[in-house]
C-alpha cells in the first residue's frame, strides 16, 4: 500500500501542466450546474481557451442532453483498458471536448496497482493540452460527489434563490471549508428574478457563513431566470450559441471572463494531481 502511494507521488510530482480544473456543484439537485458548467466551458473556447469538460454525475446524462452529443464511451472503458482517453473524448461545439464520466465514476475507487498508475499515467497526455478542465457534478454531499469536488483546485457553487437551495448551499459550503480550505471557492445564483435578488441571496449565504465558519466564498455572477435557457435546454443546445444575446449568455460570458482573468497560482498539480486525489478521497 505504502509502495503505491509513494509510486503514485512520484508519478505525480514528475506533472507540470497548470490545467485549472474547476468543478461545478451544488447542495441541491437541479439549481442548474450543467447548463452553467456547458455554457461557462463553451464562453472559454469563444475566449480562444482550450477547454474540456467531463461528466461526473453519476444520474441522469446530463452534459449529453444540454448539448445533444452522446460520447460512445466512458472512463469505465478506459479503465478496462479497452480505450484510452484520447479516444473516449467526443468533440462539441467550438472545439470544446467531453467526456463523459459514465460507471468510471465508482470504478475508480477499485483501481489499484498497475491499473491506476497506468490511468494516472495516461493523464500525461492531457496536461498540456487543456488550459481549463471543468466538471460537472451531481448534488448534494455523497462521497461519491464530493470526492470530485474536493479534489478539484476551483470549485464553483450554484444556488438558486429558493430557500431549502440556499440551506443545501450553505451544509455543502461548510465541508467544502472543513476539508478543502485551500481551495478557490466561488458562488454563481442562478434563476434570480434580477441582480438585487441574486446579490441579498449572497449576502446572506455569506453573513451565514461568517457568523459560524468563519469564512465567505466570492460571489462572482448570477443568471436569471429566463425562457430562452428553457427553450434552449428543450432543444437541447447551448443558450450561448442558441441565444446569444440572451440575458443568460451575457452573464456566462462576464463570468467566464471574470474566471479567465484572475490568476490562479501555478502550483497546481494538475489533472493528474487531481485524479490521485480523487481516487485517494474515495478509498479513504
Ligand atoms: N437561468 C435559468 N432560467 C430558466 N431555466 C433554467 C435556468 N437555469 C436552469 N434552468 C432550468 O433548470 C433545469 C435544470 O438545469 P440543469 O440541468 O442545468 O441543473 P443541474 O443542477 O445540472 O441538475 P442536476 O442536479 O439534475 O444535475 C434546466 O433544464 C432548465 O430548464
Ligand atoms: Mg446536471
Amino acid at each position: 500500500m505504502r509502495d503505491q502511494a509513494e509510486g503514485l507521488r512520484k508519478l505525480v510530482r514528475k506533472q507540470s501542466s497548470t490545467s485549472r480544473i474547476i468543478a461545478v456543484t451544488s447542495g441541491k439537485g437541479g439549481v442548474g450546474k450543467t447548463n452553467i458548467a456547458v455554457n461557462l466551458a463553451l464562453a472559454l473556447c469563444q475566449m480562444n481557451h482550450r477547454v474540456a469538460l467531463i461528466d461526473v454525475d453519476l444520474g441522469l446524462a446530463n452534459v449529453d442532453i444540454v448539448l445533444g452529443i452522446t460520447p460512445p464511451f466512458n472512463l469505465g472503458h478506459v479503465f478496462r483498458g479497452e480505450k484510452t482517453l484520447k479516444d473516449i473524448m467526443a468533440e462539441g461545439p467550438l472545439g470544446l471536448r467531453i467526456l463523459s464520466g459514465g460507471s468510471g465514476v465508482t470504478d475508480l475507487a477499485n483501481l489499484s496497482g498497475w491499473r491506476l498508475e497506468v490511468f494516472i499515467r495516461s493523464l500525461e497526455e492531457l496536461n498540456s493540452e487543456f488550459d481549463f478542465i471543468f466538471l460537472d457534478t451531481g448534488a448534494g454531499i455523497h462521497r461519491s460527489v464530493l470526492s470530485f469536488v474536493l479534489a478539484a483546485t476551483e470549485i464553483l457553487v450554484i444556488t438558486t434563490p429558493e430557500p431549502t437551495a440556499i440551506t443545501d448551499a450553505y451544509g455543502l459550503l461548510k465541508v467544502i471549508n472543513k476539508e478543502s480550505p485551500e481551495a478557490r471557492v466561488r458562488l454563481v445564483v442562478n434563476m434570480a428574478k434580477n441582480s438585487s435578488e441574486a446579490g441579498l441571496v449572497a449576502s446572506k449565504l455569506n453573513s451565514v457563513l461568517r457568523e459560524y465558519v468563519d469564512w465567505e466564498v466570492d460571489y462572482i455572477g448570477h443568471l436569471v431566470q429566463e425562457s430562452q435557457l428553457a427553450k434552449a435546454v428543450s432543444e437541447q443546445q447551448p443558450v450561448l450559441l442558441a441565444f446569444p444575446a440572451s440575458m443568460s449568455s451575457r452573464s456566462i460570458r462576464e463570468i467566464a471572463g471574470a474566471l479567465a482573468g484572475e490568476k490562479i497560482p501555478t502550483t497546481s498539480l494538475g489533472i493528474k494531481g487531481f485524479f490521485s486525489k480523487v481516487h485517494h478521497f474515495l478509498t479513504s
